[in-house]
């Protein structure tokens, strides 16, 4: 026999017996795969699972989604807040800050920040996305002309109907200070009107050494409901009137 031949005959075989091998009488068998990572991924994959998982729960691959999780399309607009909820904010929420120049600035900032691509530069809803989202109102026109502060935080802080909530991006002194600054904004659509909210000099003027009190820098005509700020609330932070969140709904 050539050597040829021999070698030949013995690959021959050897592929042969790899073939037999590889089938079984099982019609549902695979047989002996080539490469299986190819078939079967060494990552986990979260809709295919060939072997029970050992870290995640209940030995699945996919994961619960996270709490709060909106399923990509699902986003509903925040119609869930209960409606008596502005109300009682209205009534209960009281702006701890004084309504100095400082403080009314610093809400214009926060304003032009965060609100105004939707509510306008002057608060009557023609920012330029408000124009593509449509139903931003203007603050100077009818019922919105009278929000309080509490109405304002808890807009803010929660959203309403077609606005989403900014909670997760103001923190309560900012939601206080951009309230003081939508007052200016309801008075006449004129952020000009701003000496109108501010009732005291600014504080470098009206010291808190000189007044004695911080309290005095402010004019109680302006602050009637903000004149309760903090009473008797023992709160650590500022804005957080007697509950633990504020704005909850109970
Ligand atoms: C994406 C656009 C958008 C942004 C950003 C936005 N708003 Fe609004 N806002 C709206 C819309 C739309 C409405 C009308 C909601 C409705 O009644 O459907 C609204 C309503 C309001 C109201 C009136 C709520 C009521 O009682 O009817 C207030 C107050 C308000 N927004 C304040 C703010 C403040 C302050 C900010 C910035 C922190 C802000 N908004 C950011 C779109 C926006």
């Amino acid at each position: 026999m050539s050597p040829s031949l021999k070698y030949g005959l013995s690959a021959a075989s050897l592929v042969l017996s790899l073939g037999v091998a590889s089938c079984t009488p099982d019609p549902n068998s695979p047989g002996v795969e080539y490469a299986p990572e190819m078939y079967e991924s060494i990552p986990y994959e979260p809709l295919r699972q060939i072997r029970f998982n050992t870290i995640n729960s209940f030995g699945i691959n996919e994961r619960t989604p996270a709490a709060g999780t909106v399923p990509r399309g699902k986003l509903a607009y925040f119609d869930h807040i209960p409606k008596d909820s502005v109300g009682i904010a209205e009534r209960t929420l009281h702006n701890p800050y004084a309504y100095t120049k400082e403080n009314v600035l610093e809400g214009q900032a926060l304003f032009t920040r965060y609100c105004q691509h939707c509510h306008g530069e002057k608060g009557d809803g023609q920012g330029p996305v408000g124009m593509k989202f449509k139903g931003v109102p203007n603050y100077s026109a009818g019922a919105y002309k009278t929000m309080n502060d509490g109405h304002i935080y808890h807009v803010i802080e929660w959203g309403r109907n077609r606005m989403m909530p900014h909670g997760s991006q103001v923190n309560p002194e900012e939601r206080w200070k951009i309230a003081m600054y939508v007052h200016v904004l309801q008075i006449n659509n004129d952020p000009a009107d701003l000496p109108k909210v501010v009732k005291v000099a600014a504080p470098a003027d009206v010291t808190s050494a000189s007044t004695g009190e911080a309290s005095a820098m402010t004019d109680p005509t302006n602050q009637k409901p903000e004149g309760k700020a903090n009473a008797n609330s023992h709160s650590e932070t500022p804005g957080q009137g007697t509950k633990g969140r504020n704005g909850s709904m109970n």
